[in-house]
């Protein structure tokens, strides 16, 4: 088995909520130690460290972190400029950050806070999922409790004006992607903005602003405490650090954990969280992230590495890491006509392709979970989908409702073939049906 992360390496302390998450517990497992020091150190110093850290988004994307803060604009214009914290996390099977932000909550404005010093920015907003109200209130509690201690806030002890706001959202899907979050947070309905210009140009209120999911930004003070060096030596090249992974469905203990990036999903699984139900054996498939990632086999994820690189040679993703697992008892049509469902309830319906394709798509996928389709209908299901996905629309939900159908055809095509023969032969007023109820 390969070596799994030791407790000493653990960023979140706290991820189960068993110890004291208000300040003063916090701060005996490190947070907050050295930051005054990192501020000294500069806005370039905490930049170039987080860049050779190897640290990559952990929204799924992947986009190396300290890039995206040196994208600000050089040049300050003497107005705003923003952090905007993406704790949306609507996906269906993704449950890490909601749990990190509960256990962890210093943590995270740690976090904002260097991330808004390194950007120059004096405000930052959490923009956090409207049903995660518990967590909400015990963030808002952990801001109270920073400013108090003049952690943050205005004349704080390290130097830095800081203003953080907690925004809680409404429950929409689409306000994950950065610039529905942007609309939301202006208060208008969230949709998503036309590109260019980027948030890093016009962001919140049309001002220089940058975009990061909350783990992203927990993981910074920890990094630069420890170095970039630690953070590096976690994972392959190009995969770097430690990130919450989870697991839900047919396991034995679904749950939440932090790992080392590139550890096997057979090790996550078997390990952390109980094994398959019924024994690896009794695996069908494995859908790697949130539900935008192609599923794969039980073959595939018996030497897929959790990391960016390693799902791309099964044509998926990790995403952000929160592994969907399913036996032999799981009606894989049905799952993924299930998904295409909340792709078609979720699209905010500015783009035709999408507003009309996922729609489309998903009453496709729902006659085909039964097996009401003529064959032919695969290809085309298949040719619409693939004009659906492909930057043709304004953000990447269009692209995400695409994926898992064709993990599913990619892998399962057979099922869904054998289920419309089924069915088919079953009503001989089916054209064609004759002939197959004969063979
Ligand atoms: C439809 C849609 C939903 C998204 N939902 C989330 C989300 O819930 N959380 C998140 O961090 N990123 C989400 N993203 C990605 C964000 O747009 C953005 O890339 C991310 O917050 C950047 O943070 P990172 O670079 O730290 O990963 C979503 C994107 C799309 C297109
Ligand atoms: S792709 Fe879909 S969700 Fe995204 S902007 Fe277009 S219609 Fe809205």
């Amino acid at each position: 088995m390969a070596e799994l992360l030791a407790d000493k390496d653990r960023i979140f302390t706290n991820l189960y909520g068993r110890q004291d998450w208000r300040l003063e517990g916090a701060r005996s497992r490190g947070a907050w130690n050295g930051v005054r020091a990192m501020v000294d150190a500069g806005p370039d110093w905490i930049i170039e460290q987080i860049k050779a850290s190897g640290l990559r988004g952990r929204g799924g994307g992947g986009f190396v972190t300290g890039v995206k803060w040196s994208l600000m604009p050089k040049e300050e214009d003497g107005g705003a400029r923003y952090l905007v914290v993406n704790a949306d996390e609507s996906e269906p099977g993704a449950c890490k950050d909601r749990q990190m932000v509960g256990g962890d909550p210093h943590l995270v404005i740690e976090g904002a806070f260097l991330a808004s010093y390194a950007i120059r920015a004096h405000n930052a907003f959490i923009y956090i999922r409207g049903e995660c109200v518990a967590e909400r209130e015990r963030l808002q509690a952990a801001v109270e409790e920073a400013v108090a201690a003049r952690l943050i806030g205005k004349d704080n002890i390290h130097g830095w004006d800081f203003e953080l706001v907690i925004h809680h959202g409404a429950g929409a899907y689409i306000c994950g992607d950065e610039t529905a979050m942007l609309e939301s947070l202006e208060g208008k309905k969230g949709q998503p903005r036309l590109k260019p210009p980027f948030p890093a140009n016009a962001g919140v209120y049309g001002r220089p602003s940058t975009v990061n999911n909350v783990e992203s930004i927990a993981v910074v003070g920890t990094i630069l405490r420890r170095g970039a060096e630690w953070f590096l030596g976690f994972g392959r090249p190009n995969n770097a650090g430690t990130k919450l992974m989870s697991a839900c469905g047919h396991v034995n203990r679904p749950m939440v954990v932090e790992e080392a990036m590139s550890t096997p999903m057979r090790t996550m699984i078997e390990h952390h969280f109980g094994g398959v139900r019924g024994g690896w054996g009794n695996l069908k498939a494995v859908i790697p992230g949130g539900a935008t990632c192609p599923m794969i086999t039980a073959e595939q994820a018996e030497t897929m590495l959790m990391d960016y690189d390693s799902p791309r040679e099964f044509k998926s993703m990790m995403g952000t890491g929160t592994m969907i697992v399913m036996d032999k008892s799981t009606d894989l049509v049905r799952a993924i006509a299930r998904i295409s469902r909340f792709f078609k309830h979720e699209s905010c319906g500015q783009c035709t392709p999408c507003r009309e394709g996922t729609g489309w798509m998903w009453r496709v996928m729902e006659r085909m979970a039964v097996g009401d389709a003529e064959p032919h209908e695969i290809d085309l299901l298949l040719e619409v989908a693939s004009n659906i996905e492909g930057g043709h629309a304004i953000c990447g939900l269009a692209d995400a409702a695409v994926w898992p159908i064709q993990g599913l055809f990619r892998n399962f095509r057979g099922e869904v073939e054998e289920r419309i023969a089924s069915y088919r032969a079953r009503r001989p007023h089916v054209r064609g049906a004759t002939l197959i109820a004969a063979e």
